[in-house]
This record gives structure tokens, sequence and C-alpha cells, in this order.
């Protein structure tokens, strides 16, 4: 917990924020941490004192963080590289010991998929979704959870699934899975780091405009539509990238040193609303009201 002691009153001037959440000085490594929800969670913790080891597939936003941690002053590791290759994985975790020796939080927010119905995929297809979005998390986490061991003072890891591992989801059912399955293995390991005081969750997000997410849009995006996100999500608007990094900020702290083996969802209320829509005009409905089935 850091403390500022003012000069003159002797009294400690941090911000309760500050003070609660414990953040300052610790260590976060994070995967797909430059560009998309990544960038916004390195940068969100990094701004609360946090020190993040990131590694990203995209050279252009890792040369762009690495250049935007430095001007603000933030003490950072930022390397070109993919998270689905284990050795590329053992890199950063290296890297993260030779520099801070410590570990506390772990971020898993490599993910993604393309739309197609099951059918029409293939086995080639499907063990690159696996690859993408559980696999690392498995490996990553066998990395991270033996030093946040021997650290001895807990940790946090934090995986970024999607509202899509807790409902159906139509041209999407590999994803789905290996994103279910990242929430299931979530809740297993959270049991068995309870005991050192390590905390596992998952942050599920529903949609978030990204740039993942517009290559997946084919040009055509009603959620970013007013009206389409308003019909679609409770609160009427799509998601910002710091409704994810928020959570990802409160997981990481100790404001959620109680919190384990279980899931935010930032989503403007649609995972609670399960089909309810808000149509203009009609109001809720969890069927198309008959006005809207002509357009
Ligand atoms: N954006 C959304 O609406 C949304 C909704 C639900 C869940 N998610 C999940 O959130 C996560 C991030 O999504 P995003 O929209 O920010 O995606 P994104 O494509 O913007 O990816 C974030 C970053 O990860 C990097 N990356 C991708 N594959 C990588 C790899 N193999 N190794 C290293 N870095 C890699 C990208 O270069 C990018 O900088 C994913 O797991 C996704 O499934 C996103």
């Amino acid at each position: 917990m850091s403390t500022e002691i003012d000069p003159v009153t002797q009294t400690d001037t941090a911000g309760w924020f500050e003070r609660r959440s414990g953040l300052a000085g610790t260590v976060a490594l994070i995967t797909g941490g430059a560009g998309g929800l990544g960038a916004a969670i390195a940068l969100d913790l990094a701004a609360n004192g946090v020190r993040p080891a990131v590694i990203d597939l995209d050279p252009t936003a890792v040369d762009d963080l690495r250049g935007t941690l430095a001007e603000l002053g933030h003490d950072s590791i930022v390397q070109h590289g993919d998270a689905r290759d284990p050795d590329a994985l053992a890199a950063l975790f290296a890297a993260v010991d030779d520099r801070w020796g410590r570990l506390d939080t772990l971020v898993n927010v490599v993910g993604g998929t393309f739309r197609a119905p099951f059918l029409d995929t293939t086995p080639k297809g499907w063990d690159a979704l696996l690859r993408t979005n559980l696999h690392h998390v498995l490996y990553a986490c066998s990395a991270a959870a033996p030093r946040m061991q021997t650290g001895g003072r807990g940790g946090s890891i934090i995986n970024i699934t999607t509202i899509e591992a807790h409902r159906a989801a139509p041209g999407f059912a590999v994803y789905s899975a290996a994103k279910a399955a990242v929430e299931q293995f979530a809740r297993t390991l959270a049991v068995e780091l309870a005991p050192d005081g390590i905390r596992v969750n998952n942050i599920a997000p529903d949609y978030v405009p990204t740039p993942n997410l517009a290559r997946l849009s084919n040009g055509e995006d009603p959620m970013s539509d007013p009206v389409g996100g308003a019909v679609a999500i409770p609160m009427g608007r799509v998601g910002r990238v710091e409704d994810v990094s928020g959570c990802a900020v409160f997981l990481a702290s100790a404001l959620s040193s109680y919190v384990t083996g279980t899931t935010l969802h930032p989503d403007g209320g649609t995972f609670a609303s399960s089909g309810w829509f808000n149509w203009p005009g009609e109001g809720w409905a969890n069927h198309v009201p008959l006005e809207h089935l002509g357009r």
C-alpha cells in the first residue's frame, strides 16, 4: 500500500482509491496488451502505479504502446510476440523475473474468432480457435501461479472471456465453447489457488467496438448503430474499452481481495436481459414486434 506524507501536516495525502487498491508498485503481465481491450487495461493499470509487461502480435501497436508508456514515465516491458507460442510467453515471464522479480497480476486478453456455422468449419479451424482462446490461458496460468506462490503475496489472474460463454452464439460455436472452458477452468483454478491468496476471475464483455470486431462485421455493424445498440443492449449503448478496463483494475486491486472464482459482466445488462429487447415505439418484448418484421 502506498503512502505519501504531506511535509507540512505529516498526514497521508494518497487518495482513498490509491490507499485501498494496493496497486502501486505491483507488476501485471498482460497478453494481447497493446491494442483493443488489452491496451486499455495496460494503460489503466499503469495509471494506477502498476508496472505492465505486455506481449502482442501487432508490431505497430507494440511500438505505440511502448512509446506512450515511456512518455508517461511508466516502467514497462512491451514485447512483440505471439501469446499462443509457449516459448514467447516464457520469454516474457523470464523478462519480468529479471527486471522486477515479482508478479502480482496476469490478464489473459488474447482471443478471437471467425463467423461460420459449425457445419461449415473444419478440425483445422477448431484447433485454431482452441489455440487462440484456451490453450495459451493454460500456459500463462501455469507460469504465473507458481511465481505468485513463491512471492507469497497472493495474486490476481483475470481472463477476458465473453458473453458468448454464457449463451448460445450461432456462427461462433467453437469460440463460445472455448471461452466457456476458460470460465470453468477459472472456477476450478480459483479454488485450487485460494489457500495461496491467488484469485482467479473472468470478465465477460458483450459488444465493445475494437479493430478486431470491425474485421468480423464485414462492413455492416448494426450494433454500432445507435438504434441497433439501443434495442439489443438494455443500457442503450455499446461498450467502451474503459467499461472493461475498469473491471480489470478492480479485479487486480485489493478492493476485490475476497472475490474469486466468479465473472464480472460489463455488458450494459445484455446477459441479464436474456433476449428481452427495448424496441423503439414498443418497449420491452422478448419477441420481434410484428411492426418490425416487415422492415
Ligand atoms: N471487443 C469485443 O466486443 C469483445 C467482446 C467480448 C469478448 N472479447 C474478448 O476480448 C479480448 C480482446 O478483444 P479485442 O476486441 O480487444 O481484440 P483485438 O483484436 O483488438 O486484440 C487485442 C490485442 O491482442 C493482440 N493479439 C491478438 N492475438 C494475439 C496473439 N496470438 N498474441 C499476442 N497478441 C495478440 C492484438 O494484436 C491486439 O493488440 C478477446 O479475448 C475477445 O475474445 C472482446
